[in-house]
């Protein structure tokens, strides 16, 4: 038997379902029951009927999968898969820049930590941020957590200047080329560029189109185009090409062309190797302290029933 026939027949046997993010591996994307960008995890999170979670992707999407179903087991392949993003916002910080502004709705997106999540009233992702902002009325102060790209995007999108925004970055998509970009834009002068909304403004500004990895994967099917320049994290192209065989997809180039900079290392992480050794010892096991799990599932709940 071969490592994905042994996970499957362990999944089976279990009654595990394994979630899996755009960006993970492609022979992890392979094995998942479900593969999809944050927001939709974290809705398949909430409805799964299964008993197991493997979150083959990193520690605040498995978190947030507890977070949503605390009775279920919720696995994490590899513990260390964490994220620069959530990181550059820690809680103490967090809570006295908050109580500074006590006035403000707190939108936080997803990749926090489950403590920023309890802190904030209502979470988002990068596929409904833009609906979430305008759900709360227009002379209403918000803070923006913890993506400051994602934060100056959105205040220029609704032309809100009551956005506070929180420094915060993920290092991944902020090592995007702008010269890269441009080059590749005059090799295929036909060819879109898809960016994610975590990226630099400039990059954003040359963008043909701004989205999730989700709202990118519709845009590429809907272009007629058939070449695309890709600035998110590479992972996503197995997906692209899967979906949409006829058309080549170029990923961006980064900063540095000797480093690999736009993989997201936390992502990578995860492997066929310890989905396996996952599922047969059923740990790491993802626990989150009830007090701080009941207040952030309010902001996701928050953030799943405005259906968006
Ligand atoms: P989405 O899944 O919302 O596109 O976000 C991308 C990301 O950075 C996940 O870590
Ligand atoms: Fe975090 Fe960036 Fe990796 Fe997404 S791509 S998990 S935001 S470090």
């Amino acid at each position: 038997m071969n490592i994905a026939d042994k996970i499957a027949e362990l999944k089976r046997r279990k009654n595990a379902v394994i979630l899996a993010h755009y960006y993970t591996r492609p022979e992890v994307q392979e094995v998942a029951d479900f593969t999809g960008d944050s927001l939709a995890l974290s809705q398949q999170a909430a409805a799964t009927k299964a008993d197991i979670i493997v979150f083959a992707g990193v520690y605040f999407m498995a978190e947030t999968a507890k977070i949503l179903s605390p009775r279920k087991k919720v696995l994490i392949p590899d513990p260390e898969a964490g994220c620069s993003l959530a990181a550059s916002c820690p809680t103490v910080e967090f809570a006295a820049f908050r109580a500074k502004h006590p006035e403000a709705t707190v939108v936080s997106y997803v990749n926090t930590t489950a403590e920023i999540k309890a802190l904030t009233d209502i979470c988002c992702t990068s596929t409904n941020a833009l609906d979430v902002i305008k759900s709360i009325p227009e002379n209403q102060p918000i803070i923006f957590a913890p993506d400051r790209n994602l934060g100056a995007y959105l205040q220029k999108q609704t032309g809100r200047e009551n956005m506070i925004l929180w420094n915060g970055a993920c290092h991944v998509h902020e090592e995007f080329s702008l010269e890269g970009i441009m080059a590749l834009k005059k090799q295929y002068p036909d060819a879109p560029i898809l960016a994610h909304p975590e990226c630099k403004e400039p990059v954003l500004m040359v963008a043909d189109f701004v989205g999730s990895t989700s709202a990118i994967l519709k845009e590429a099917g809907r272009n007629p185009a058939k070449t695309f320049i890709v600035v998110t994290e590479p992972g996503i192209l197995h997906e692209m090409k899967k979906d949409y065989p006829d058309k080549t997809f170029i990923p961006a180039p980064p900063l540095d062309s000797t480093c690999a900079c736009n993989d997201c290392a936390y992502m990578k992480l995860v492997t066929l190797d310890k989905i396996l050794k996952t599922l047969e010892t059923e740990s790491p096991e993802v626990t989150v302290p009830e007090s701080i799990r009941a207040a952030a599932e309010k902001s996701i709940r928050n953030m799943l029933s405005l259906n968006c």
